[in-house]
């Protein structure tokens, strides 16, 4: 009896919300970013850096910033069974910059510049490009503070999706120094102070305990009533100003069109001088829309209790990446058709079939199977299905001849050829397919690793 009740009770577990499983039919975008960020990250030196999911959670309270909406409302977090208080990371800087201080990468030479890519999670309300659970790829440099930095940043934040062949636009501005933007905060609020009462209820909040927030805030009102404040670019200290008239004029130099704007002063407290976002082209610059930000974090090391260190770097949102893609309608390679499909008839040649496989394989052919399928018919239409030129089948005739039929899928004329030349003969063939294309692929010729039997 107790057993039927707790079945009847049982319901099928379901997508956690705001989480997305990531399906075979999109795994060529995953794969074809995932490529591209390992490239670039070899090409412009950045080396690979993993830090755990699963930090302290105070670890992103004093990054972050207390009264950031991130650390408020956003992070998961929880008191594990030793009581030890953790959060699945937010982001990966505070990470990043936790693990340069205690690996003593300080010591190394400078700057240390580190690549990472991985799961984030944040706790904001799901809609379109906007998950509990997305993917980051991300390049700091630490330990420099020279203005050449923010701009190759940049270059390679607007070179990866220019390479995807997608437009976008740098938004950027300056933070200055902790001490000057204090300054502005204050000179923000009084400009203020008149117009509380027309500020949404979220910004009246963000007025006392983090002013900079009113600015980047989405209220049609709160924009409206903004666009006269005073700007912190004019607050900047002369060094400040320096630096950032230096990052302008690198990226002038590198002609990488940019917008100033004020307004780019970005969800967590840990930038300092340079700040940017990368926009679709023709984004309104929503939240959801903005495709990946960043900036200088020079005080961060420090207050996480490591040396002075000054660094900068960016993060990109992979899924709003693949999202712009589709979008787009964004030709990815990388959906490429494998060279030969390899059909079986009969037990034995399923076993000979098996070894096969693994022979073409370690050849370097792209090879696909259904074993499991008993008829030539339904293993031909897959064949077909996936639009693979050649076939190869073996039957018993084959077995006890010692050939192998090679068939051309597209004319459907079918060549017994000598077992033992398989991948001779193949390598000839797709040599002549891809030089057909246009494309070299395969050289005929190297065929020690023939089959045997
Ligand atoms: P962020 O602007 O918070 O910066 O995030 C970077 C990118 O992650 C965003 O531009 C967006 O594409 C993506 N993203 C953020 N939240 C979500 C979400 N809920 N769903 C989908 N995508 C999202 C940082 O995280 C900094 N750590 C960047 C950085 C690196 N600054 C210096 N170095």
């Amino acid at each position: 009896m107790a057993k039927k009740e707790s079945k009847q009770k049982f319901e099928r577990p379901s997508l956690v919300r705001g989480m997305k499983d990531i399906l075979p039919s999109d795994a060529f975008y995953w794969n074809y970013i995932h490529n591209k960020v390992f490239k670039m990250a070899e090409d412009y030196g950045y080396s690979y850096i993993e830090t755990p999911i699963l930090e302290e959670k105070n670890l992103f309270v004093r990054s972050i910033g207390e009264t950031t909406d991130i650390v408020e409302k956003e992070m998961f977090s929880f008191v594990d069974q030793g009581g030890d208080r953790l959060v699945l990371r937010p982001e990966n800087t505070a990470s990043v910059v936790r693990a340069y201080n205690e690996h003593g990468m300080v010591s190394q030479p400078q700057p240390v510049k580190l690549f990472y890519y991985g799961s984030m999670f944040r706790r904001e309300r799901p809609q379109a490009g906007r998950y509990r659970e997305f993917h980051q790829f991300g390049f700091e440099v630490l330990g420099d503070d020279q203005a050449v930095n923010d701009a190759q940043l940049i270059l390679i934040a607007h070179n990866f999706f220019k390479e995807l062949g997608l437009n976008t636009s740098i938004q950027i501005n300056s933070l200055g120094n902790p001490v000057s933007r204090e300054r502005y905060k204050k000179e923000l609020t009084d400009f203020m102070k008149s117009k509380r009462n027309q500020l949404c209820d979220d910004c009246k909040k963000r007025l006392l305990k983090n002013p900079l927030r009113v600015l980047d805030c989405k209220n049609d009102t709160c924009n409206e009533i903004t666009l006269d404040a005073p700007q912190i670019i004019d607050s900047l200290e002369e060094e400040d100003n320096k630096h950032f008239t230096q990052v302008l004029e690198y990226l002038d130099e590198l002609e990488i069109p940019y917008n100033l704007n004020s307004r780019i002063i970005r969800g967590l407290d840990y930038y300092t001088r340079t700040t940017f976002e990368i926009w679709p082209e023709e984004s309104g610059g929503t939240r959801q829309s903005e495709l990946g930000g960043g900036g200088r974090y020079d005080g961060l090391s420090e207050l996480l209790g490591g040396r002075p260190t000054p660094a900068a770097g960016f993060a990109v949102g992979i899924e709003r990446a693949i999202n712009l893609l589709r979008e787009k309608k964004i030709h990815i390679p990388g959906q490429e058709t494998p060279d030969i499909f390899l059909a079986q008839l009969g037990d034995v040649s399923r076993r000979r079939a098996l070894k096969l496989f693994e022979v073409l394989r370690s050849e370097g052919f792209s090879v696909y199977e259904s074993f499991s399928k008993d008829g030539i018919k339904p293993q031909l239409e897959i064949a077909n299905r996936l639009n693979i030129k050649i076939a190869l089948i073996l039957g018993q005739k084959e077995i006890i001849d010692g050939t192998i039929l090679l068939r051309d899928m597209e004319s459907g004329a079918q060549e017994v050829i000598n077992y033992q030349k398989t991948v001779s003969e193949l390598k000839k063939r797709l040599s002549k397919v891809a030089h057909n294309n246009g494309v070299k692929i395969i050289q005929p010729g190297g065929d020690e690793n023939e089959p045997s039997g």
